[in-house]
């Protein structure tokens, strides 16, 4: 099995509310297509149709004021309005994709995982159809409401399945030294694993990533790859690089070891 991760940043403007980057969806939708076999999930990030509401009214702590009702109802349209366009962009490219909003399929109690129903997933892949999921804001039996990423999915999807790649498309080569987008000496590291996390000089300022920022998803990506034989973070950006490693090409990238 083959779990793919389109990063919130990849297909959306992160810092501007509802903004697609179409033509690059457009384009990795093409690339998946053109090299996944049938036993593959996608899933996707909320990127600026998720994160931006969620950090103002604070959903992922869960419940502090009704105001905050509104919001949930707003992100939960939100994200599924992100999840139609990715849909729409792998029917162009004649992928079978189907939604399983985790919304439905997924309950959290204290900020925690309860109830995951693989069933859908299942279901659709003996079908020979695609399951697409994505970040969402999900019902919490203590807090009301909490935000599960697409990091969470796969890695319940990584334990149910042990799949053999799980690929996360991110807006960079990698995972650097540094940021490379602000330090030029910031160098690609070939893997990280749970120690190689101390030495990245992770940004300090507040962000909107409601999923605990790029700290967080490492950590994530780290447990996950304790279930999966090969984990990688590649370039969305970088044109043919997603064909390339869904084919099992080497590719530029940083692998995650768990
Ligand atoms: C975030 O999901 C979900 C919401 C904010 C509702 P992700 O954490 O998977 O999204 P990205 O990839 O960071 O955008």
């Amino acid at each position: 099995m083959l779990l793919v991760k389109l990063g919130g940043s990849v297909i959306t403007v992160k810092s501007k509310y509802r903004t697609l980057r179409g033509p690059d969806l457009s384009r990795l939708a093409r690339e998946l297509a053109a090299g996944a076999g049938p036993d593959t999930v996608v899933v996707h990030g909320a990127g600026s149709y998720g994160h931006i509401l969620a950090a103002k009214h604070r959903l992922g702590e869960g419940y502090d004021n009704p105001a905050q009702l509104g919001a949930v109802a707003q992100v939960q349209r939100d994200v599924r309005a992100l999840d139609l366009k990715v849909l729409d962009a792998l029917l162009r490219a004649r992928l079978r994709p189907v939604a399983v909003p985790p919304s439905l399929v997924m309950r959290y109690h204290d900020g925690r995982l309860a109830v995951f129903d693989v069933g859908p997933f299942r279901d659709y892949l003996m079908r020979e159809l695609l399951p697409v999921s994505f970040g969402d804001v999900v019902m919490d039996t203590k807090r009301r409401f909490a935000i599960a990423s697409g990091d969470d999915v796969i890695l319940e999807l990584a334990k149910l399945f042990r799949p053999e790649r799980v690929l996360f498309v991110a807006d960079v080569d990698g995972v650097f030294t540094a940021d490379p987008k602000r330090h030029k000496e910031a160098k690609l590291l070939e893997a990280i694993g749970p120690g190689a996390l101390d030495s990245i000089a992770f940004a300090t300022e507040a962000t909107q990533d409601v999923t605990g920022g790029l700290r967080g998803k490492l950590l994530r990506m780290v447990e996950i790859a304790k279930h999966a034989r090969d984990v990688r973070i590649i370039n969305g950006l970088a044109r043919g690089r997603l064909e390339a490693a869904v084919r099992g090409d080497d590719v530029p990238g940083t692998r995650v070891v768990g």
